[in-house]
């Protein structure tokens, strides 16, 4: 069985996938012996994984249980490929899950959850079958709309690109945000911190993710990928340059001031970003299996 930290990724799988999923799975490899083989090679975890991701958008059977998959124009900024944009919705859910519950320090029975910049609910649409409350916020009303219309145990609202959050304090027992810090300026950020601080329980967890030597080096091995991000080679390595210097480069986007690509090395995220309110309890480095890793800080609010 496949355990990593405390969390039985076994019982993660199980519990997100509803007994007529597992059926619509059963008689999709009996109709087809291609999809029989296919569950043989993968074993149990990755046939699971197959019929959440690749599975839905090829059985039509497993597509009717799942959520809709949002427009092109609601993806951007996460993989735009269908296959992609669920599979690494999925990878990311687990390792949000994992990573609470390797750091928790007290159980809860239903924390409640807060996906800061929740998007399109890439990663929320499979942690709402987890064993959590969640709740997600964003800047974009287009996202959080479709969120609304479409995942509908996700409480969802739009949030001001500037802090306050329109929450009573401590109202979330962990709050995790993927790929909100890597395109925001560091002053705001650390603002931001204080105001996500603010709604955590004490003993609460954050786990946020940022842009740093594992994503450069990524980009520099892969050409297409320095052309989408306007990124060549040259500037990449200057990059790595600055950042290993200690450096927090924020690079605006045409016309907006204050959202852009943001590169920090997770030292200065562990010197800068913790405070007394925000203790480091945890880095993970280049934490993804994807083609543009970013690096996780765990915090738990004091
Ligand atoms: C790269 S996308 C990631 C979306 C989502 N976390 C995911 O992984 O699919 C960045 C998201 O951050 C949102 N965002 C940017 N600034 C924000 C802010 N100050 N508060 C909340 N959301 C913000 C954007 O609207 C966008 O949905």
């Amino acid at each position: 069985m496949a355990r990593f930290g405390r969390m039985d990724e076994t019982a993660f799988l199980a519990t997100i996938t509803p007994s007529s999923m597992r059926q619509a799975m059963q008689e999709a490899a009996r109709r087809d012996p291609a999809v029989a083989v296919l569950f043989k090679l993968l074993g149990p975890n990755g046939s699971v994984k197959w019929a959440h991701t690749l599975g839905v958008l090829t059985v039509p059977e497993l597509g009717e249980l799942q959520p809709p998959i949002p427009p092109l124009s609601l993806r951007r900024g996460a993989p735009a490929v269908p296959e992609k944009y669920l599979w690494r919705g999925l990878t990311d859910a687990t390792m949000f899950a994992r990573l609470y519950e390797d750091h928790r320090s007290r159980a809860v029975k239903c924390p409640k959850v807060l996906d800061f910049a929740c998007g399109s609910g890439r990663i929320a649409r499979f942690l709402l079958r987890w064993r959590w409350e969640v709740h997600g916020c964003d800047t974009d009303a287009d996202r959080v709309h479709w969120c609304q219309k479409n995942l509908p145990e996700f409480t969802a609202w739009t949030n001001k690109p500037a802090p306050s959050l329109d929450c009573p304090d401590h109202s979330f027992d962990y709050i995790y945000c993927y790929s909100v810090f890597t395109h925001t300026p560091e002053d705001v950020t650390i603002r931001w911190l204080e105001e996500l601080h603010r709604v955590l329980v004490p003993g609460g967890l954050l786990a946020l993710t940022t842009n740093g030597p594992s994503w450069l080096d990524s980009i520099l091995k892969q050409p297409p990928l320095q052309e989408e991000f306007g990124l060549p080679k040259q500037e990449l390595t200057e990059l790595v340059r600055q950042i290993e210097e200690g450096d927090c480069v924020f690079r605006p986007y045409p016309g907006s001031p204050e959202y852009g690509l943001t590169f920090i090395h997770p030292d200065r995220v562990a010197a800068e970003w913790r405070s007394a309110q925000l203790e480091l309890v945890g880095q993970e480095h280049g934490l993804a299996i994807h083609e543009s890793p970013q690096d996780v800080s765990i915090f738990v609010a004091r």
